[in-house]
């Protein structure tokens, strides 16, 4: 852990920082758009520091890739404030999450990732903590069991889930601050890519930086990974540098295309135009015939063939849209499902 000057005051996270991710950001500035979700935040920890309290509760959620995690260190580090990681499958037990809130000192920012996944019992005991700093513990058993409300430290919560939906209203209710992080535009990507190159030590043209960003479907996390590819390909040419030319080689061997879909999102719309007319088609239908995770294809597809106007949703089921015919190169050939027609 480093302080305001960047003096390095605590070994342990030296530790930790070695197995870290070298291209997460550590301060809000570094992290790149998600504007809103940046002001706001930053708004709420000037005010909570300034009353010297540590900042409310927090609720990030969006699809995978997006900075959840990233953001979750900002806020500790902006807090200047320990951070203690868990994942909601990972505390099985309400016992185990009495251990981890009795061990909290004041201010630190406990992070529960996937915590749509908490187990009943487990939910039920965070309510009161975040609600009142307070833990309630069964003593003894039958008749003459009784209730008592151990006090913890004052601490953040900040969770983190794909899935919204799958929070109850009890839990959600009680995060005092609730950011949804939507998908990257191209320009914004393209920061990202040319931030990571510079870490990384690998010089990128601009317009390479772009094409990267492009087919990165609106995603940091592919971002990187698409650099690090395009990078091995650059190396494997003895270039120093990323070229246009050699982005878009990698790229193409990669199987990515213009717009960054991949083989499982192309087999998905041909799936729903060939198979289904365009649609409407369930969500588990579609798993069945594309032979993927039903929530893989909504949480890891469905959001950027949304994004790019590919499908709709319709009470009723997915279904292409025009846009995707005519990306596939299928204008003429099929005719559009009648309900789509109806509905636009
Ligand atoms: N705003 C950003 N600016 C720069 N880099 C970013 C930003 N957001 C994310 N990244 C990069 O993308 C990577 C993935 O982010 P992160 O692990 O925080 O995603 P996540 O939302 O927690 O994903 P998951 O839901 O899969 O846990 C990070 O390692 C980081 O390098
Ligand atoms: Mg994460």
């Amino acid at each position: 852990m480093q302080d305001d000057q960047g003096r390095i005051i605590s070994a342990q996270e030296l530790i930790d920082d070695e197995n870290e991710n070298i291209l997460r950001p550590k301060q809000l500035t570094e992290y790149i758009g998600q504007e809103k979700i940046k002001n706001n935040l930053s708004i709420f920890m000037h005010s909570a520091k300034k009353r010297g309290e540590c900042l409310d509760h927090v609720l990030l959620y969006g699809p995978p890739g997006l900075g959840k995690t990233t953001l979750s260190h900002i806020i500790a580090n902006e807090m200047q404030a320990e951070i203690r990681m868990t994942s909601g499958p990972a505390i099985e037990k309400a016992g185990d999450l009495a251990a981890i809130l009795s061990n909290l000192q004041t201010g630190d920012v406990l992070f529960i990732d996937e915590i749509h996944r908490l187990n009943h019992n487990v939910e039920e005991m965070l309510y009161p903590a975040m609600e009142d700093f307070g833990l309630d513990m069964v003593l003894g058993k039958g008749p003459s069991a009784r209730t008592i409300r151990i006090p913890l430290k004052k601490f953040t919560l900040v969770g983190a889930t794909t899935k919204a939906g799958m929070l109850g209203s009890p839990l959600r209710d009680r995060f005092g601050v609730i950011c949804r992080l939507e998908l990257y535009n191209p320009q914004e990507l393209g920061q990202i890519v040319l931030r990571s190159a510079k870490i990384l030590g690998i010089e990128i043209d601009a317009d390479a930086g772009k094409e990267i960003a492009s087919r990165s479907r609106g995603t940091p996390r592919i971002a990187n990974r698409l650099l690090k590819r395009v990078r091995d390909f650059a190396q494997y040419e003895n270039s120093d540098k990323i070229t246009l030319k050699i982005a878009k080689k990698a790229l193409t061997s990669l199987e990515i295309d213009e717009l960054g879909l991949d083989n499982i999102d192309l087999n998905i719309l041909r799936c729903m135009i060939e198979k289904f007319n365009g649609g409407p088609v369930g969500l588990d239908t579609l798993a069945a015939i594309t032979g993927e995770d039903a929530i893989t294809i909504e949480d890891v597809y469905e959001p950027y063939l949304l994004q790019l106007g590919f499908i709709s949703r319709t009470p009723r089921g997915r279904v292409c849209t025009q846009l995707a015919y005519k990306h596939l190169g299928l204008g003429g050939d099929y005719i559009y499902n009648d309900m789509f027609k109806e509905e636009n």
